[in-house]
Formats: structure tokens, sequence, C-alpha cells
């Protein structure tokens, strides 16, 4: 299948194109400047142009179009700029597959939708799957929740099958291997410290099984997955010790409902995904971050791993 991917050069796009690459796809990959990226035709181009991007798509007729290119970090630009900019590239390049007849669409949402951002926040029940209710409690939630009615919008007016997954922490090979994240931490901190792990309620995904999550998305059915969306997370919490004991301490917005959560479970569920698509998450911390922790954090590991 020829697949274009906006933001091709980013933390995420990089492995979604040379996932999809390697299991046999065409992938085209759009961004403001080229990552370098082996076996993908990279085209830089600045999507704000909303008339240079539907000439784009025309051109390149795609069959599928994953959408990532945006302000991907909360409050790392001023509030009104990631609303803005985030909305209006999502609606561009929706608009223009539309219009060059492409049929299968898929954008980047984020879990912060539901709102866990704000410290008066509380989950209407743990694990957090689908149906939790959303209350984005800053611009850049604000954002993926007005993308996630575009996408809709174009679901429903539009032939073909348009959707959005909500990918957790995205975590890529080179920061597994000890490259500083979105926030300047290593990922061994990450995990030393519950509070930093916290803030996204334990949540993360390795980039190469959400590259995965595309793939088994782009095969599937397009009635299961029309003006539909998925949280794709790893199949544990980003955690040396169970949720169930961490939350009253460091994120007290779960609430009581976390005490269910068994050993590792993650709180953002993908049982959609995985009876939907079949996917599910090949990698988890304990074998990626291995030679990476401290030994600390490994004595840690070990007791969880026997209890
Ligand atoms: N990284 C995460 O933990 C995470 C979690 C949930 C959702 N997401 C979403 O996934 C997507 C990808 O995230 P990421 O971590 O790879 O972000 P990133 O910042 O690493 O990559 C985004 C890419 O978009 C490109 N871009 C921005 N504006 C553009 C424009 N006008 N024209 C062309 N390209 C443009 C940037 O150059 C960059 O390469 C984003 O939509 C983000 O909101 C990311």
């Amino acid at each position: 299948m020829r697949v274009v991917v906006t933001g091709s050069s980013g933390r995420l796009g990089r492995s979604v194109c040379a996932g999809l690459a390697a299991s046999g796809h065409e992938v085209v990959g759009i961004d403001l400047a080229p990552a370098g990226l082996e076996g993908v035709d990279e085209r830089g181009a600045d999507l704000a142009d909303a008339r240079g991007t539907e000439r784009m798509l025309a051109g390149l007729r795609p069959e599928a179009v994953v959408h990532l290119a945006g302000i991907a970090v909360p409050f790392s630009a001023p509030e009104r700029d990631i609303l803005l900019t985030n909305t209006a590239l999502a609606h561009t390049v929706l608009a223009a597959s539309a219009a060059a007849g492409v049929t299968r669409v898929l954008a980047a949402s984020s879990p912060t939708v539901v709102g866990y951002s704000s410290p008066a926040w509380r989950a209407a029940s743990v694990p957090i799957d689908e149906r939790h209710p959303l209350e984005p409690a800053h611009a850049y939630a604000l954002s993926k929740l007005v993308i996630e009615e575009t996408v809709r919008m174009f679901s429903r007016t539009t032939a073909g099958a348009f959707g959005f997954f909500r990918p957790c922490y995205v975590v890529s090979p080179e920061e597994w291997a000890g490259a500083p994240t979105q926030q300047g931490h290593t990922m061994a901190e990450r995990l030393a410290d519950p509070a930093l792990a916290a803030v996204s309620l334990f949540n993360y995904v390795d980039a190469r099984d959400a590259a995965g999550f595309v793939d088994a998305w782009l095969a599937a059915p397009g009635e299961l997955v029309d003006g539909e969306g998925f949280f794709v997370g790893a199949a544990d919490a980003l955690a040396t010790r169970p949720v169930a004991e961490l939350w009253r301490e460091f994120a007290p917005g779960l609430g009581e409902s976390a005490d269910r959560l068994t050993g590792r479970e993650p709180v953002f569920a993908i049982r959609k995904a995985a009876h939907r698509l079949g996917w599910t998450p090949r990698h988890d911390w304990r074998t990626e971050l291995a030679a990476a922790v401290s030994p600390t954090t490994r004595g840690t590991t070990a007791e969880t791993r026997t209890a």
C-alpha cells in the first residue's frame, strides 16, 4: 500500500515510517525537513500551506495517510499556537486526503484528552478505556479532542475509513538507550522517580509497537476502524511497583478504583485494539531498559518480578 506519513522526522514518525517500510508498504514521509530515513521517500513541505498540501496529496495519490505532524508537547508553545496549529494542520491534511480520494486516514490524538493534567481531575473508573469521559485541561489536549471530532466529521461525510489513535508516552529506541526524552530526563530517571511517570499516569508505548498498531490499523476491515479511536499503550505500567501501591501518593486523581489494577497492569486499557485489530505490544521497559537501569532500580525490578 502507498502510505503518506506526516511528521515523518519526529519521534513517532521515524519508527512508523521504518515499521511500515519493513512490512512492505511504499512509504512517503512529509515533514518540514527530512530525517534521512532508509527506504522512505521523504518530502520537505510545510503542511500549514493548505493549497500546497492539497496539490502534494493529489500528486502522490496515496491509498492511506497517517497524520502525525503537529506540536507534540503540552505547553511547549503558547496555548493559542498549539490549539490553532494542531487543529489547522489536521483539518488541512484530512481535507486534502478526502479531496485526493484517499480511503484510509489515521490521525494521532493523545490520552491527555481524558483530562488527567488537571489537579482537580478524577477518573470515572480505572482501568481507563475508550468509553471514559473526555475533559481536556489544556490547549494541547483540546486540540486533540478537536482532531478526534474532525476525524469523525470526515468519517461521516467521506467514503473510506477515517480513524484516530491515542498513543501513550512514546519511547523511541534511542531513548531506551539513554537519549533524553521530550521532558529532558532519561527513561531510567523516569522509572526511578514515580513522580515523573505519574504525570502521564505511568503510561508509555514503544515507538515500534505504535508502528505495529498503525500497520494493523491499515490492514483491518474498514468497518472495524471507521470513526473509531484506540488507546495504544504498553501491556504494563511504567513503574517498578504496582500502580495500586503508588496512586495514593503520586496520582490521587485515579481514585479508589485504581486499587483494582493487579500487578503490572497499566492504567490505560488496550483491549479494544487487541480485540478489533489483533494488535498487542511486543516491547516493555524491563527488557528495553535492562542495559541502562541503575543498580538500585534493577534491584527493585527483580523484587517486583518475584512478587
Ligand atoms: N510523543 C508522545 O509521547 C505522544 C503521545 C501522544 C500523542 N502524540 C502525538 O503523536 C504525533 C507525533 O508525536 P512525536 O512525539 O513524534 O512529535 P515530534 O515533535 O517528534 O514530531 C512531530 C513532527 O511534526 C513535524 N511538523 C510540525 N509542524 C509541521 C508542519 N507545519 N509541516 C510539516 N511537518 C510539521 C515536526 O517537524 C516534527 O518532525 C503528534 O501528533 C503528537 O501530538 C505523541
